[in-house]
């Protein structure tokens, strides 16, 4: 494997070499609006064996195909239900990812052996011109490896792809910051398999349907293990009194992560203070964890938060990443 290029989003040369790259069948890191997504050609089964490979991925666990047009719907997925075209005209391009069964000629490697197919059209501005422009299908997993914290920059990207991947292309910090809402329109009632920027009542508002979101499912997302977006340090999620109360003696193999203003106070270069708007903290959380991750922190402690619908993935993501066994 090559050297790993770090490209710009910006240049319009580096654009271009993307796509030349990708059309090549090579492995390169795109940003997405929510997190960063190690990608190659959808149905290039030799290159999306590489993304396998990189990440160190189970090859039973399906890849999201990125699509440039709604149209991409027909050309993966058969049998389409009516609500798939509902939410799809609603929410793309956007942080929804459809799972659907797979069209016929579509290759097994990029579904993890499976009949269904998770199909999503981002709205990242650069993404979608590539998509687009080249008019291939991008197989993408978040760009980290299996099991750790998704990677929502470019910074973060390098640190455990070099070597193992052919480009990154930076778009700066992703705009959202967390995985998109996984959903399984075919089911009635329909199901919501991951939680995330799109809620489940945003989703019942725009089908007019009830929609739920099962506390367990059997369905092949690796995100639905136990443990997962896990960084090195042990993370561990710490009320507000009691943060009150140990902040201002806190240990230095200890770091913490907190979003209230009443602990502000504390601030230290340890201690990294998050919006309390979900949405701006969603956006720093990856990202805050992955600074806070350094040698010599043995522990991360992290406010809780809030428990209403809007909080959800965040809550969803925050149970696994410190969830130990
Ligand atoms: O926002 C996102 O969804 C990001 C960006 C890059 O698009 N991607 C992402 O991919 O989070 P990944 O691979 O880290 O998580 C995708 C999840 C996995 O848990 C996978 O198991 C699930 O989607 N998935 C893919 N195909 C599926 C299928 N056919 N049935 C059920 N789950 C599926
Ligand atoms: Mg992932």
């Amino acid at each position: 494997m090559p050297e790993t290029l770090r490209l710009d989003a910006s240049n319009q040369g580096h654009v271009c070499q993307v796509k030349t790259l990708l059309l090549a069948g090579k492995l390169v890191a795109i940003p997405t609006e929510t997190v960063y997504g190690l990608a190659a050609n959808a149905a290039d089964v030799e290159a999306v064996e590489g993304i396998y490979r990189a990440k160190g991925r189970p090859e039973n666990h399906p890849l999201i195909v990125h699509i440039g047009d709604i149209a991409g719907l027909d050309e993966w997925a058969k049998d389409i239900p009516d609500t798939a075209f509902q939410l799809a005209r609603q929410f793309w391009p956007g942080p929804l990812t459809l799972i659907l069964k797979k069209n016929d000629g579509v290759n097994t490697t990029v579904t993890g052996g499976m009949e269904t197919i998770a199909l999503r059209m981002p709205s990242q501005p650069v993404l979608l011109d590539i998509l687009k422009d080249t008019g291939l299908a991008l197989a993408a997993p978040s760009a980290n490896p299996y099991g750790q914290l998704s990677a929502t920059s470019a910074v973060q990207v390098m640190e455990t792809m070099v070597g193992k991947i052919h480009a990154v292309l930076d778009a700066g910090q992703c705009e959202i910051g967390l995985e998109s809402t996984i959903v399984d329109p075919t089911t009635t009632p329909v199901r919501i398999l991951r939680s995330g920027p799109i809620t489940a009542t945003q989703l019942q508002n725009a089908l007019g349907t009830p929609v739920v979101t099962p506390p367990e499912h059997n369905e092949a997302v690796s995100g639905n293990v136990k443990a997962h977006y896990q960084p090195r340090a042990r993370l561990k999620l710490v009320d507000k009194p009691t943060l009150l109360e140990c902040l201002p003696n806190i240990e230095k193999n200890i770091g913490a992560l907190v979003y209230s203003p009443e602990l502000a106070g504390f601030a230290s270069e340890r201690l990294i203070i998050l919006a309390e708007d979900k949405s701006a903290y969603a956006k720093q959380l990856y990202y805050s964890i992955y600074k806070l991750d350094q040698p010599g922190i043995d522990e991360i402690w992290l406010e809780k938060p809030p428990e209403e619908e809007e909080w959800m993935d965040v809550n969803d993501r925050l149970r696994r990443a410190t969830y130990h066994s």
